[in-house]
């Protein structure tokens, strides 16, 4: 009876929500409805000039650089630094909203008209990379609210981030702003953060759609590749983005797919995105991406950032002469007006300008220490033992950590906690001696480059400063008094330019050899070795791995980074981080390398912006879905350290797999248990993968399809997880029929501690072929990319 009462009170329980749920919704729409009037009545007293302005940014302000575009209302006045804004139309009520970069943290000036009594830095988040490494959705979306509030108080309507094309080849130089080479992982991260971000009512732009996978040639390359790659690899994360978090505002990529740039394809822009996936936001360019303006708002493509007055003639002149509609232009407007309506500057605001630093700061290390990975640790070098307390630090990247990269995903922040100071703060004696052998040669290698400005830094970096040759004698010096050596390697990239392989992606004569003496030395004295990773992209490892015992990956991890570093060689934290994308063993094995960057056609060079020559080149993805973990384990070639890979201090076990049902209907929930077995607390990664059967359709030999992590569980502590997988997740996208379908046979659920290590299994079956969707061919090559093979 008490049981049946209490299903009773569920059961109205359940109504009361539902009906809620409805009304909510019903004011939704509501709400957007009244939007979209209202957006229209604004519209329809608009002149065709103030169309053409609306749609068109208010120009581009670069520091030390000649404005490019009118100056009312100008970016400059509003937020110093911030990347660009809107026009704005006082008469109609409408303001200038403020768009900023970016992934890692606001990027706005740090002084305003050179008084520096008061400054404007904002924190330093982790990087993408190291973000989707704690696979935390719920971590990354709190951290998201706290980057919203930061938006919100300096008065950015908009942050463009975040940024989640796929990490393609090792060499992207902007791989750090990027989360995975998985798009599953890539998209829930960023919806993640999205939710956050909008929370605090800003906006986000979801970036750079679609397949800007390298900075080689990024204004003009024209990327060739199959219609299936591009929905199953590049399309997808982005697609499980929208739907999980409706960001106001998508940015379309600088190249091409398939010979049309993105930013003018009606088939990405309105067909998939809208039509297929229910966006609701406005399409903003890449600074200055595209071509042509008109094709541009014809495409769906509402916004031109950072916006220039020939685009507003171009448009102007193309309504007058009947080339492009004005209704076009119209929803244009709406679709725009509809996203400010929605800004803090539409709201009147009153920003602080005074953001919670120090609580940002604090989350921003937590979630560096979530998102570190301990690659190696023989005979627990790692956590430090209780004898440890003077350590030796050798590379120069211990005494001047990266917090994030360059380019429009760098920081203005106040302050970056290198690994010594980290070190230092946490009761370690970092050796004095070494620390001034390091410290001076910093200072006399930075004393022999001038300081440039942003501009002349993006035309003309700055080499990597090389790394110190130690000598014999000053190490041998360093282990006999101290306790344990750390050796920190560091990398850095950014937009504009991707990676090197020698000397970048492959560590430096000097960086391998100084791994290798302090191995040895040290070793001879029984004596450990730790290396520090402080990079934003992968890095060959196989080569000088065995030298040292433990290997801790800890990306760029932000402001906080030394502390957060620190919390982990001492145990405080246990690492809980797991690989999102392959290291593999070397640079050839990656299927990408074939065919990148491509091929540039120099002849047909034009001049660009700022001086700029713009190289047509095109680039093909003849790896087709074969991309990352997804290529490694179907063509069995065996990686450095293979995806979803990480150590912790502790173990754990997997147990009690089970399948809701034998047979999938609609969806299938699988529940499993993980036990901490060891002896301190720690956090899981759990990663759900499936082997679908394969009849027609070629496919990898599993896919990740959903993942979670555990709560902080003590020793002897177990959780269930349940993961719930739908018929899109089984279904692979047949480019003849131009439908995803799961084709019927045995599917196998593999629950892992990484993409090879298979913890337990079930079969199910699918017993008839399904069509899960029913799409248009669209964005095909016009070439014919063969299939893939090894
Ligand atoms: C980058 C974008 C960035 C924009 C504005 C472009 O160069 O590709 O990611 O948001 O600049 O700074």
């Amino acid at each position: 009876m008490r049981h049946y009462n209490a299903t009773k009170k569920m059961n109205s329980m359940k109504k009361y929500l539902s009906l809620l749920i409805m009304i909510l919704a019903a004011y939704a729409v509501k709400g957007q409805e009244n939007s979209l009037t209202k957006a229209k009545q604004i519209v329809s007293k608009m002149t065709l000039q103030q169309k053409a302005e609306l749609v068109v940014g208010n120009g581009f302000h670069m520091p030390g650089m000649k404005s490019q575009g009118p100056v009312i209302g100008h970016t400059e006045d509003k937020v110093p630094g911030a990347a660009g804004t809107t026009h704005a139309f006082p008469a109609l009520n409408i303001p200038s909203i403020v768009l900023s970069d970016g992934p890692a943290g606001v990027r706005i000036n740090p002084y305003r008209n050179g008084d520096s009594s008061r400054s404007y830095f904002a924190t330093a988040w982790p990087v993408a990379t190291l973000l989707a490494s704690t696979w935390d959705t719920s971590m990354i979306k709190k951290m998201g609210v706290a980057f919203g509030s930061e938006i919100r108080d300096y008065g950015i309507d908009i942050i463009l981030a975040p940024a989640m094309n796929i990490q393609r080849n090792p060499l992207g130089g902007r791989n750090f702003e990027y989360y995975s080479e998985d798009p599953v992982v890539a998209g829930n991260m960023a919806a993640a953060i999205v939710n956050g971000i909008q929370s605090m009512g800003v906006g986000t732009s979801i970036k750079h759609f679609v397949a800007n996978n390298q900075e080689t040639n990024r204004n003009t390359v024209n990327t060739i590749v199959s219609e299936r790659a591009l929905r199953e690899i590049y399309l997808r994360g982005f697609e499980i983005e929208v739907k999980k978090s409706q960001p106001w505002t998508v940015m379309s990529s600088y190249n091409k797919v398939n010979g049309t740039y993105t930013s003018e394809e009606y088939d990405l822009l309105t067909t998939i995105l809208r039509k297929e996936w229910g966006f609701k936001g406005m399409v903003m360019t890449d600074w200055f991406g595209g071509h042509d303006p008109v094709a541009q708002m014809k495409a769906g493509n509402d916004l031109l950032m950072p916006g220039t007055p020939n685009q507003t003639k171009a448009i102007m002149d193309a309504v007058k002469d009947g080339s492009l509609k004005e209704t076009v232009l119209d929803e244009n407007c709406e679709r725009i007006l509809e996203t400010i309506f929605k800004s803090p500057a539409y709201k009147n605001y009153k920003f602080s300008d005074k953001p919670d630093l120090k609580k940002d700061a604090q989350i921003s290390r937590r979630v560096a220490e979530d998102g570190m990975i301990l690659l190696k640790n023989n005979e627990k070098a790692l956590p430090f033992s209780k004898n440890i307390h003077n350590v030796a630090l050798f590379g120069i990247n211990g005494y001047q950590l990266i917090a994030g990269g360059t380019g429009s995903g760098s920081v203005n922040k106040a302050f970056t906690i290198s690994l010594d100071q980290g070190l230092s703060n946490a009761g370690y004696n970092v050796d004095a001696d070494l620390k001034n052998v390091y410290t001076n040669y910093v200072n006399d290698e930075i004393a022999k480059h001038p300081k440039q400005t942003m501009m002349q830094q993006f035309m003309h970096p700055t080499p990597p400063m090389g790394e110190y040759v130690a000598d014999e004698d000053l190490i041998n010096k360093e282990a006999s008094k101290t306790d344990v050596a750390v050796v920190s390697i560091g990398r850095n990239a950014g937009e504009g330019r991707d990676r090197k392989l020698e000397d970048d992606y492959n560590l430096s004569d000097t960086e391998r050899a100084l791994i290798k003496i302090v191995s040895d030395i040290y070793h001879s004295q029984n004596k450990k070795v730790i290396v520090v990773l402080n990079i934003g992209g992968v890095i060959e490892v196989a080569s000088w791995r065995d030298n040292p015992d433990a290997i801790l990956l800890a990306w760029q991890p932000g402001l906080e980074g030394g502390n957060a570093i620190t919390d982990l060689l001492s145990g405080k934290v246990n690492p809980s981080g797991k690989l999102a994308v392959t290291f593999p063993v070397k640079y050839e094995d990656v299927p990408s390398t074939k065919g990148f960057p491509g091929k540039e056609f120099p002849d047909q060079a034009t001049a660009g912006n700022f001086g700029m020559k713009q190289i047509p080149a095109e680039v093909t993805y003849d790896d087709g879905i074969y991309v990352g973990y997804r290529y490694f384990n179907t063509f069995d070639v065996k990686p450095a350290y293979e995806f979803g890979y990480g150590l912790s201090y502790t173990n754990f076990t997997y147990s009690n797999l089970k399948l809701e049902s034998k047979v999938f209907n609609k969806k299938m929930v699988a529940t499993v248990t993980i036990k901490n077995t060891g002896s301190v607390s720690g956090k899981e990664v759990v990663e759900l993968y499936i082997s679908a059967p394969s009849k027609e359709l070629k496919k990898p030999s599993e896919e990740l399809k959903a993942f979670a992590k555990t709560n902080l569980l003590k020793p002897g502590e177990s959780q269930k997880i349940t993961f719930v997988i739908d018929a899109k997740d089984l279904s692979s996208f047949d480019t003849e029929s131009a439908s995803w379908i799961a084709e019927a046979g045995t599917y196998t659920v593999k629950i892992g501690a990484s993409s090879t290590d298979i913890k337990q299994s079930e079969d199910f079956k699918l017993n008839k072929d399904l069509i899960v969707e029913k799409d248009e061919n669209v964005l095909m090559p016009q070439v014919t990319i063969p299939a893939f093979s090894k």
